[in-house]
């Protein structure tokens, strides 16, 4: 019998999690199997009301994987990244509004780090209006996909920048803008990506540039309506935070983005990534 009680949300992604309270899920060495099995099943697992603090939020996810201690530095529990617009709380809160598009994190990592396994956010504080995130399914993106299409699209690569994605955010960006997202290299990777489980998803979203060798505005064009198709309103879980929820996603499996909010709202949410070892390939 499996350890945990999920009851679905909707029928693609997401699924909330019944009957385990913070002091277990900080403990209890079985979960952590368990959590990321069920992670692969459902693409998104929510934990309402939780009330996990910084420190055992880490303490979980340390037994998920690898914690990611990278962004270290801008709250005091090693492992916890502040999520807000509030730039006194996150100095790096500028390139955040980048998160109110459908993206895949770590898809433009600095070097060769592959995308992140799962990331977990925990409501500290919530916003007045919007904020809530968005999850859409990219395995189920692929299988929905006609069999010409899997077979047309099983070869094409797409260009993702840095660039890509800010632009979305700030279209007439000044010359520096432009010179600093450029420090970060670009990097190319396969519009499918096989996974070592065998499954295949697409992988889409705001840092998806161009596909190679195609007409410029023909592939951005076809980039666009893959995403589209695959983030319609009925393939969509929409959490709507209350303080204390928390929610973590198969980073590898599904595409994500916050509804807009005032860039003045309280809204903060303490992130905890768990390395990913999974090459897009
Ligand atoms: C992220 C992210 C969305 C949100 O933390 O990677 O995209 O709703 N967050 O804050
Ligand atoms: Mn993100």
């Amino acid at each position: 019998m499996s350890l945990l009680t999920i009851n679905k949300l909707t029928s693609s992604v997401g699924a909330e999690v019944l009957g385990v309270d913070a002091d277990r899920l900080a403990s209890d060495d079985l979960l952590g199997e368990a959590v990321m099995q069920a992670l692969e099943d459902n693409g998104v697992l929510v934990f309402r009301e939780l009330g996990l603090n910084p420190q055992a939020q880490v303490e979980f996810c340390s037994r998920l994987g690898e914690v990611d201690y990278s962004s270290d530095g801008h709250h005091p529990v090693a492992g916890i990244y502040p999520i807000t617009l509030d730039t006194s709380k996150n100095s790096s809160a500028a390139y955040l509004r980048a998160t109110f598009d459908w993206h895949i994190d770590g898809c433009t990592p600095l070097g060769e780090e592959c995308p992140q396994k799962a990331t977990l956010l925990s409501a500290v504080a919530v916003a007045e209006t919007g904020g809530e995130t968005e999850f859409a399914n990219s395995y189920a993106a692929y299988e929905d996909l006609t069999d010409d299409e899997k077979q047309r699209f099983g070869s094409l690569r797409v260009v993702h920048s840095l660039e890509a994605s800010q632009r979305r955010i700030t279209p007439d960006p000044t010359p520096e803008q432009v010179a600093r997202w450029r420090q970060r290299r670009t990097h190319e990777h396969p519009l499918v990506w096989t996974h070592r489980s065998g499954r295949k998803s697409l992988v889409l979203g705001a840092s998806a540039d161009y596909i190679l060798d195609m007409d410029l505005d023909e592939g951005r064009a076809l980039l666009a309506e893959l995403l589209d198709r695959a983030t319609g309103p009925d393939k969509v879980y929409r959490h709507n935070w209350s303080v204390g929820d928390t929610v973590i996603w198969d980073n590898q499996g599904v595409l994500h983005r916050a509804a807009p909010y005032d860039p003045n709202s309280p809204r903060e949410m303490l992130r905890t990534t768990v390395l990913g070892n999974e090459p897009i390939e």
